[in-house]
C-alpha cells in the first residue's frame, strides 16, 4: 500500500481554549474521475450554490419526485424545536417504495436477492415484494393493528424484514424495529416503551453457524409483562429442531390465542391491501437509541420529510442507477437500515442485496463472495468491518472478483485514513468513489457526506454538509466559528470568496431539515433538553469536528471522546489512526486515563495484524516490547509529542456493541482500575471481562 508520509507541519485552530494543535495532517486528495464525473447524477457543484439560496424551495423540488396523493400547502413550519415539513400533504411511504414501480412496469424488476448464512437465496420482485407486503398488512389489520398504533419487529437480517416495515407503512402503523442482537430486558423495555400492540418475530435467525433463538428471547420478554402485546407473528425462518441440518435449538413455546405462524396466518391472506393516506407528518417509525443516561430514546420519524431526504441523498451520495446492485451491510435495526435499505434505495426502485449472517462464515471471504456472486455494484458498510478486513489481510478479498463495484461508502463513525485508503485500494481497486457519510439516527439521512461526481475526497474526512444542509462549527459558548461562514463559500466551490483558517469545535445544524427527528416518543422535555438547549436556535448533534482551510469537516466523535492532555485537546481518533497507520496495527483504541501531571494521559489498545500477531507478540502491556515503544514513537512522529501514548496494551479484541462500536468508557474502566461499568449493550460481555483481567495482570 502506497502511503505518504504527512509532511505538513502541526497547524493551529482556533477553539474555544484558544489554540489547539492539530493532529491529523492529511493531505491526500482524490478528485472525481473525469470518467465518474461525466456519468454522476449529479456533476454540477452549482447545486450548493442553488440549495444555499433558498433551502426550502430546494427540498420542496426534490419533495416533488414522491408521489404524492395530495399536495402540501406549507413546506415548513418552523417553531423551535418542533419541525414540520409539506404540511398538508398526503402521501404513502409503501405506496412510494413498491406500488408505484410496479404501476410503473416494474413489477419484474428485482427488489431483493436475500442471502441466508446457510446459503440460501431468495429473489423477490417488485410485483412479489407487493404481493407479501399486502398479505402481511391484511394480516396486521387481522390481528388487530390499526392506523396510529405501533408494532414491535424483532427478527432477523432476511426480506420478510423490510417487508414487515413495509407492511405496517401500508396501513399507516409505525414500525420500531429491535435489533435482533438484543436481549429480552431490552426488547421487553422498548415494547412497553412504544406501548406496542403487536410483535412480529421470528423463531430463529442465523448467525456464525448457530441459530439466535429469536421466540425464546421474545417470549422471555413478553413474559416480563408487555399488556399492550395481544398478538405474536411468528415467521418459520429454521423450522423444527427435529428436521435435516437444522441443530437442536429452542424455538420457544406456543402460546395458542396469542402465537400466530406465519405460514398459516400470512399465507392465507389476499393479495390486495389498499394503502393509508398518511399526513406528511404522520408518524412513520420509532427506532431507539441510546443516550447518556440507562434509558433508551425512541426516536420518532414521520413521513413526508424523511422520505424526501432519504430518497434525494441515496440519489446523490451513492449517485444510484436502475441497474445498479446495492448492498447495504447494516441490519434493518439500526436506523441505516431503515434509510439506506428499506426507504431510500426502495423509493428509487433499487435492486439490492440482503445478507443475514456474519462475514466470517463460513470463512473470512463472505463478503466478497456475496459481492461476486450476485455483481454488487455500490457498497455501503461500517468503518469497524472495513477494519476488521485489514486485520484479517488482503487474501480474503484476493480470492474474489470484485471488479463489478464503482462505488463504495462508510458509515457509524470516524474512518481513519488507512482503513479509507486500504478500502478504496483493497476493495474498490483504486476505481471507486468512497463516500464518508456522517449522519445519525436522529438525523434520519445523510448530512456530511461528499457527493462523489463533485467532491474531491480527502481521507478521514466526511467533507462538506449535502445542499440544503446547513451544517457549521460552535465554540463552547455557542458562537459560530465556521470559516467562509455568510454564504458559506466553499460550497459553492469559488475560490475567490473568503476562506478563513481551520477551526476546531462542536458541530451544531443551524436550519430545520426534512427528515430531522420529530422527538423523543413520550418524552418532549428530555427532547428538547437534549437536541435544543445547548445552542441558542441550532441543533446540538454531539460530536466534535474540525473545519479545515477549504471547508471540509473533519468528525471526530462524540465530544465526550476528546481528551485533554496536558491542556492540549486531542481526540481519540487522531491517535487511533496513527497507530493503525503503523504497518503492524489492525486495530486501535485510544482512551484518556486519569494522569497525575497532565490530567489525562493516553492509553492505547491495539490489535496487531495477522502475520504480528502470529509472531507472537503476547497480549499485555508489553513495555519491554520493541514493537510498544515502536508504535509510540511512531505516534510521536505522526502527530508530535504531545501525542505519544502512555501505555499501549496489546490485545485480542476489543469491547464492541453490537453495532460495532467500541465502547470507550469501558476501556476507560479497565485502564483506570475501576469495576467495570454496564456491559449490557455488548455483543460480548467476555471480552472486556478478559481484557480486564490480563490488564491487572500485567499492571502487578
Ligand atoms: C453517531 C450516530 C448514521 C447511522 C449509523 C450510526 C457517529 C456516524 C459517522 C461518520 C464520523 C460518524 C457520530 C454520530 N458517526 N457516521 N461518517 N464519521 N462519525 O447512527 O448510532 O445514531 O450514531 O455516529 O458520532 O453522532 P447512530
Amino acid at each position: 500500500m502506497a502511503r505518504e508520509p504527512a509532511d505538513v507541519p502541526l497547524g493551529i485552530i482556533h477553539t474555544m481554549s484558544g489554540t489547539l494543535d492539530t493532529l491529523l495532517a492529511e493531505d491526500r486528495l482524490f478528485p472525481p474521475s473525469l470518467e465518474f464525473r461525466s456519468q454522476a447524477n449529479v456533476s454540477n457543484p452549482a447545486i450548493y450554490a442553488e440549495a444555499h439560496r433558498n433551502p426550502v424551495e430546494f427540498w420542496e423540488s426534490c419533495a416533488k419526485s414522491l408521489e404524492w396523493s395530495r399536495g402540501w400547502h406549507t413546506a415548513l413550519e418552523w417553531n423551535l424545536p418542533d419541525a414540520k415539513w409539506f404540511v398538508g400533504g398526503t402521501l404513502n411511504a409503501c405506496h412510494n417504495c413498491v406500488d408505484r414501480h410496479v404501476s410503473a412496469g416494474h413489477g419484474d424488476k428485482v427488489a431483493f436477492v436475500s442471502e441466508g448464512e446457510p446459503g440460501d437465496v431468495r429473489v423477490f420482485t417488485y410485483r412479489q415484494v407487493l404481493e407479501t407486503v399486502c398479505k402481511i398488512a391484511n394480516a396486521l389489520k387481522e390481528a388487530g393493528v390499526q392506523k396510529g398504533d405501533r408494532v414491535c419487529v424483532y427478527m432477523p437480517m432476511i426480506a420478510e424484514l423490510p417487508m414487515v416495515m413495509l407492511a405496517c407503512a401500508r396501513i399507516g402503523a409505525a414500525h420500531s424495529v429491535v435489533f435482533g442482537g438484543f436481549s429480552s430486558e431490552s426488547l421487553h423495555e422498548r415494547i412497553n416503551d412504544a406501548g406496542a400492540k403487536v410483535l412480529v418475530t421470528a423463531d430463529g435467525g442465523w448467525r456464525r453457524g448457530g441459530v439466535v433463538e429469536l421466540k425464546r428471547i421474545a417470549d422471555e420478554a413478553l413474559a416480563k409483562g408487555c399488556p399492550t402485546i395481544s398478538r405474536c407473528l411468528v415467521y418459520e425462518r429454521i423450522g423444527s429442531p427435529l428436521a435435516d441440518g437444522v441443530p437442536n435449538y429452542n424455538p420457544g413455546t406456543w402460546i395458542e390465542g396469542r402465537d400466530l405462524a406465519w405460514s398459516e396466518f400470512v399465507d392465507r391472506q389476499p393479495v390486495d391491501c389498499p394503502c393509508e393516506d398518511m399526513d406528511s407528518e404522520d408518524l412513520l417509525f420509532i427506532l431507539y437509541t441510546s443516550g447518556s443516561t440507562g434509558k433508551p430514546k425512541g426516536i420518532m420519524h414521520t413521513t413526508g420529510g424523511y422520505m424526501t431526504q432519504v430518497s434525494a441523498t441515496t440519489q446523490w451520495v451513492f449517485d444510484f442507477k436502475p441497474d445498479d446492485v446495492y448492498w447495504c451491510t447494516a441490519d434493518c435495526g439500526w436506523v441505516t437500515g431503515h434509510s439506506y435499505i428499506v426507504y431510500g434505495p426502495m423509493s428509487l426502485g433499487a435492486k439490492q442485496v440482503l445478507y443475514e449472517g456474519t462475514p466470517d462464515t463460513p470463512d473470512k471471504d463472505r463478503f466478497w463472495k456475496v459481492i461476486e456472486r450476485h455483481k454488487v455494484t455500490i457498497l455501503y458498510t461500517a468503518p469497524t468491518a472495513i477494519r476488521t478486513f485489514m486485520k484479517w489481510g488482503p487474501e480474503f478479498p484476493g480470492r474474489c472478483d470484485l471488479t463489478s463495484l464503482r462505488l463504495l461508502g462508510s458509515v457509524g463513525e470516524p474512518i481513519n485514513p488507512e482503513a479509507w485508503i486500504w478500502y478504496s485500494e483493497t476493495i474498490g481497486g483504486s476505481r471507486c468513489p468512497v463516500v464518508d457519510t456522517w449522519w445519525q439516527t436522529e438525523t434520519g439521512a445523510i448530512m456530511i457526506s461528499p457527493l462523489p461526481g463533485v467532491t474531491a475526497t480527502k481521507p478521514g474526512s466526511a467533507t462538506q454538509p449535502l445542499p440544503g444542509i446547513h451544517a457549521a462549527v460552535f465554540d463552547e459558548n455557542g458562537k459560530d466559528v465556521t470559516p467562509c461562514h455568510g454564504a458559506l463559500s466553499y460550497m459553492v466551490g469559488s475560490e475567490s470568496l473568503d476562506q478563513g483558517p481551520e477551526v476546531g469545535g462542536i458541530l451544531a445544524i443551524k436550519h430545520p431539515w426534512p427528515s430531522m427527528l420529530r422527538g423523543i416518543w413520550g418524552d418532549p422535555e428530555r427532547f428538547r433538553q437534549v437536541y435544543w438547549s445547548r445552542f441558542d436556535g441550532a441543533y446540538f448533534p454531539g460530536d466534535g469536528t474540525k473545519v479545515d482551510e477549504d471547508g471540509y469537516f473533519w468528525l471526530l466523535g462524540r465530544i465526550d471522546d476528546v481528551m485533554l492532555v496536558s491542556g492540549h485537546n486531542i481526540s481519540t481518533m487522531e491517535v487511533e489512526s496513527a497507530l493503525v497507520d503503523h504497518h503492524a496495527v489492525a486495530e486501535a483504541a485510544v482512551i484518556g486515563k486519569a494522569h497525575e501531571i497532565k490530567g489525562q494521559g493516553i492509553a492505547a489498545f491495539v490489535i496487531l495484524r495477522a502475520e504480528f500477531a502470529a509472531n507472537s507478540w503476547p497480549e499485555g502491556k508489553g513495555d519491554s516490547h520493541d514493537l510498544v515503544s515502536e508504535l509510540k514513537s511512531h505516534v510521536a512522529q505522526k502527530i508530535g509529542a504531545i501525542a505519544r501514548p502512555d501505555d499501549i496494551f496489546i490485545c485480542a479484541e476489543l469491547p464492541k456493541t453490537r453495532s460495532g462500536k467500541i465502547m470507550r468508557r469501558l476501556l476507560r474502566d479497565v485502564a483506570e482500575g475501576r469495576a467495570l461499568g454496564d456491559t449490557t449493550t455488548l455483543a460480548d460481555p467476555s471480552v472486556v471481562a478478559n481484557l480486564k483481567d490480563k490488564y491487572e495482570s500485567s499492571e502487578g
